[in-house]
Parts: C-alpha cells; sequence; structure tokens
C-alpha cells in the first residue's frame, strides 16, 4: 500500500511515521506546500528514530527500514497513492481546496481513500464538493504511540471505505472506534472542555499551575495535567475546537475561557512556540507562574 500524508507538521509527521512502521506500507509519500516542510517533518521522525537506536531501543537497520519507506515533496508526489490522510491546517477551505487539488489534477488511482486527520471540522462538509465522499481518521498525539483511531464517517461515507479504513488501523497496530460525524467526535468533545476548564479553574486562583496538573495526575491518574497537556496538544487548536464545538451546538458551556483566547492572541501557544502555561526554554519546562 501506498500512502499520502499531506501536512508535515507535528500530526502529519507522526501519522507519516506510524505508517512507515507498518509492514503493510510499502512507501508514505510525506507532503507539504514546500519542499523545506515536508524535508522538515522527516528530520523529525529520523532525529526521533535516532534517539531511539542511540538508547538501544532500536537496531539501526530497524530505523533505516522505517525512513527509507518515506519520500517528501510537494502534494503532486501522490500520483500513486492508495490512501491520503490529510493533516494540513484545521481550516475547512484549506483543507477542500487540498482534497479537490488531488482529485482533479494528482491522482490517478480511482480507488483511492480520501482521508482528513481533521480534529474537530465536519467530515461531510470537507468531502462537500468533491466526486466522492471524504472519511475521517483522526490520530492523537504522538501518532507513532498512541493507540485510538477516530474512524469517522459523514453522511455520504459508504460502510465499505468505513471498514476498510478500519482494518488498516488495526495494520498500523491501533485500535479503530468508529464515530458518527459530531462536533470533536468523541475524544476531543469530552477532552478539550476539561482542558478548556483547568484554564478557568487557574484563571479563577483556585491553584497554581503545577498544583493543577499534579491534581489531575495524581488524582486522576492522567499522564498529562490539563495545562500541560494544552501546551503539547498546541493552546491555538484547544482554542480551534472549542469555537468549533460552540458554534456547531450552541451550547454556552462549551464558551472558551477568555485566558485560553488571550494566550493564543498572544502566540502563547505552548511546546511549538517555547511558552504557555509553561516556558520551554533550554530544554526546560518552567511553570510561568
Ligand atoms: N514520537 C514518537 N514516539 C514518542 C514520542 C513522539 N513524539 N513521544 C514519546 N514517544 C515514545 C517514547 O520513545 C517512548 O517509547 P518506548 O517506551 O518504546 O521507549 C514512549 O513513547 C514513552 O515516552 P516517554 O518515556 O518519553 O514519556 P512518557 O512515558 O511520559 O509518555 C506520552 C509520553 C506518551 C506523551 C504520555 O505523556 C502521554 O500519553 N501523554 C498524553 C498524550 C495525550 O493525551 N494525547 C492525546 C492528545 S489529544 C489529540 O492528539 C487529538 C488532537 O486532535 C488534538
Amino acid at each position: 500500500m501506498k500512502v499520502g500524508v499531506i501536512g508535515a507538521g507535528t500530526m502529519g509527521s507522526g501519522i507519516a511515521q506510524a505508517f512507515a512502521q507498518c509492514a503493510e506500507v510499502e512507501t508514505v509519500y510525506l507532503c507539504d506546500i514546500k519542499e523545506e516542510f515536508a524535508e522538515g517533518g522527516f528530520n523529525k521522525i529520523k532525529g526521533g528514530l535516532d534517539k531511539r537506536v542511540a538508547k538501544g531501543k532500536m537496531e539501526q537497520a530497524a530505523a533505516d527500514a522505517i525512513t527509507n519507506k518515506i519520500k517528501t515533496g510537494l502534494n503532486t508526489i501522490c500520483v500513486d497513492a492508495d490512501l491520503i490522510v490529510e493533516a494540513a491546517l484545521e481550516n475547512m477551505e484549506i483543507k477542500k481546496n487540498c482534497f479537490k487539488e488531488l482529485q482533479d489534477n494528482i491522482v490517478k488511482n480511482p480507488d483511492c481513500i480520501f482521508a482528513s486527520n481533521t480534529s474537530s471540522l465536519s467530515i461531510t462538509e470537507i468531502g462537500s464538493g468533491l466526486s466522492k465522499p471524504v472519511i475521517g481518521m483522526h490520530f492523537f498525539n504522538p501518532a507513532p504511540v498512541m493507540k485510538l483511531v477516530e474512524v469517522i464517517a459523514g453522511i455520504n461515507t459508504p460502510v465499505e471505505v468505513v471498514d476498510k479504513v478500519k482494518e488498516i488501523s488495526v495494520a498500523l497496530g491501533k485500535t479503530p472506534v468508529q464515530v458518527n460525524e459530531a462536533a470533536g467526535f468523541v475524544v476531543n468533545r469530552i477532552l478539550v472542555p476539561m482542558i478548556n476548564e483547568g484554564i478557568c479553574v487557574y484563571a479563577a486562583g483556585v491553584s497554581d499551575i503545577e498544583g493543577i496538573d499534579n491534581a489531575m495526575k495524581l488524582g486522576c491518574n492522567h499522564p498529562m495535567g490539563p495545562l500541560e497537556l494544552g501546551d503539547f496538544i498546541g493552546l491555538d487548536i484547544v482554542l480551534a475546537i472549542m469555537d468549533v464545538i460552540y458554534a456547531e451546538t450552541g451550547d454556552s458551556k462549551y464558551r472558551a475561557c477568555p485566558l485560553l483566547r488571550k494566550m493564543v492572541r498572544g502566540k502563547r501557544l505552548g511546546c511549538k512556540t517555547g511558552i504557555g502555561f509553561y516556558n520551554y526554554a533550554d530544554g526546560k519546562k518552567v511553570p510561568t507562574d
């Protein structure tokens, strides 16, 4: 199977690695709007694998077998892909234009499945205007590690495509959970309002940053507290998901915390900008309060 991954950011490169680790995948096309962005995604994968080799957790040959499957470039290299997973920016127009371009001018395989890794946008809407419907294939960060794939059927997604994508998810070593289209699907509908509530609790002065994170780690056995998880996901993504759930449901319980919006406006997005609730300068992680 040949797989195209569109977008070489954190999620795209993680998804590309997850596919490249699968025995049934012969080639992964890791694509972005500029070749250097795609190469940046590849270097991130290689860097992670090099570390595992250095720690004795992986053989060099196994790491090479993964990286050798990955070809980087613009979307135009996806000509003979059997599956394309789009992990571009969380913007409806960008996603729709991307698939239209792939359908009309690039992909020659008529059976190629178009899937989106969107974290909350409507799968039906992403596929509207195309000759065949899109499916949601939602991975979780870090994609090579996290075991879940939410498989999201839009209103027009054929059952055979849903079954095929579940089968592919199992081949990747993941567990697929089928989800009907709804804002935030299952995980983000529950997880992201929890992170937002953590931010509200902090803004209300109930505890400090480490206090809130430790409380949820130790009291609920969560691997990360809500504020560090918000930094890890990216506070811009957290805000975008809150805004989509709020807009789609009209329910005020999904209103984004004003502090979250202020931090995004101030480019305090978390790990990716080096500062969020924590400061990540010099490889450390220091609470900002
Ligand atoms: N890429 C590849 N592998 C990675 C990785 C990455 N970015 N980060 C960690 N790993 C691997 C490590 O190599 C290690 O593998 P090993 O056991 O074979 O050596 C393993 O994961 C565990 O890593 P660490 O020992 O370094 O660290 P932890 O045990 O603390 O685990 C974690 C790190 C897996 C990130 C854990 O803290 C965790 O599960 N955090 C919560 C993550 C989460 O909730 N993700 C979902 C976010 S929501 C989302 O993505 C949806 C989106 O739409 C917003």
